[in-house]
């Protein structure tokens, strides 16, 4: 990734070189991280599903009750001036929003003021070695709380769980809990069977992807069979096909699982079908 220390941020209503945006130590996202965050991508310099991220970011910022600091105007134009600010116009802009500064005092502060925080990065292209070739994939507990479903910045279980997968020479653990799919650390899951696609239901046991719920859209306009409904962990493994989903990966096809080949181990059918809907999708916006 080229991230040069002239990129420009936007930190508490000032825009400026990432490189001299500061933090106080006192900030309870640094202290507690106690906060939420977005991944929005640009494409052709237009925010993708733009209401559908601050929609997101609003029932996050709900669950661990910080008032929404901006109305969605707002966001859009500070979003807005700041990609403008970049000479990519393929970007995934990291949206971060803590309780503030206080001091270190477990209980929420009396008067909290919001910590604003937006970095913009180039998108990196997924390789076409992973679209022709897909990726590897192991299975782990999953070890996360119950409330999934908050986009927190709090992420050390994520981390350590995607660590593991790097270790083991794959690119994402796909989290296991009670014997059903939950999703990847950092992505929504899916799978094939018999030319039907199926999804987790969306519960606070996942993030309620995006990138997930454009799939499912587009897998219903196009007449392609979907459900939402429980994957266990043995239909995981039998499966024909398995996706996983995120804003700055798109649609990436496991094709390995646990040492195990998925399919015949190139990217199925459908993945290829779904793929290039997207595709379209993208493009379509690109030329609004
Ligand atoms: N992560 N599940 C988890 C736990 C995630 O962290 C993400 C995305 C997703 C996919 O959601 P979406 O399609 O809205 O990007 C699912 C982002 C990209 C990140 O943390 O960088």
């Amino acid at each position: 990734m080229t991230m040069t220390s002239s990129s420009m941020c936007y930190l508490n209503g000032e825009y400026l070189p990432l490189d001299e945006a500061k933090v106080s130590v006192l900030d309870r996202g640094f202290i507690f991280g106690d906060g939420v965050y977005e991944v929005i991508p640009v494409f052709n310099n237009k925010l993708f599903r733009i209401n559908e991220h601050l929609t997101r970011l609003q029932n996050s910022l709900d669950a661990i009750k910080v008032s929404n600091p901006n109305t969605n105007n707002m966001w859009c134009d500070i979003l807005n001036k700041l990609v403008s600010q970049h000479v990519d116009s393929e970007l995934s802009v990291y949206i971060q929003v803590t309780r503030g500064v206080a001091p270190r005092d477990h209980a929420f502060p009396d008067a909290g003021n919001t910590t604003v925080f937006i970095m913009a990065n180039p998108m990196q292209a997924v390789a076409t070695d992973v679209i022709e070739n897909g990726i590897e994939a192991i299975t782990l507990d999953d070890i996360r709380w119950q409330f999934c479903n908050i986009k927190a910045i709090s992420l050390l279980p994520n981390i350590l769980l995607k660590q593991q997968a790097v270790e083991k020479g794959a690119t994402e653990a796909i989290l296991i809990r009670d014997g059903n799919v939950s999703e990847g650390t950092a992505s929504n899951a899916f799978i094939v069977k018999n030319g039907v696609i199926t999804t987790p239901p969306k519960t606070s046991m996942l993030l309620p992807g995006i990138t997930r719920d454009l799939v499912v859209e587009l897998a219903h306009q196009h007449n392609l069979p979907c459900e939402e409904k429980a994957i266990t962990e043995s239909e995981l493994r039998l499966a024909d096909e398995i996706w996983l989903t995120s804003s700055t990966k798109d649609i990436v096809a496991v094709t390995q699982l646990d040492k195990q080949q998925i399919g015949n181990r190139k990217p199925g059918e459908i993945y290829r079908k779904m793929l290039g809907l997207f595709q379209d999708f993208k493009k379509q916006l690109m030329t609004q």
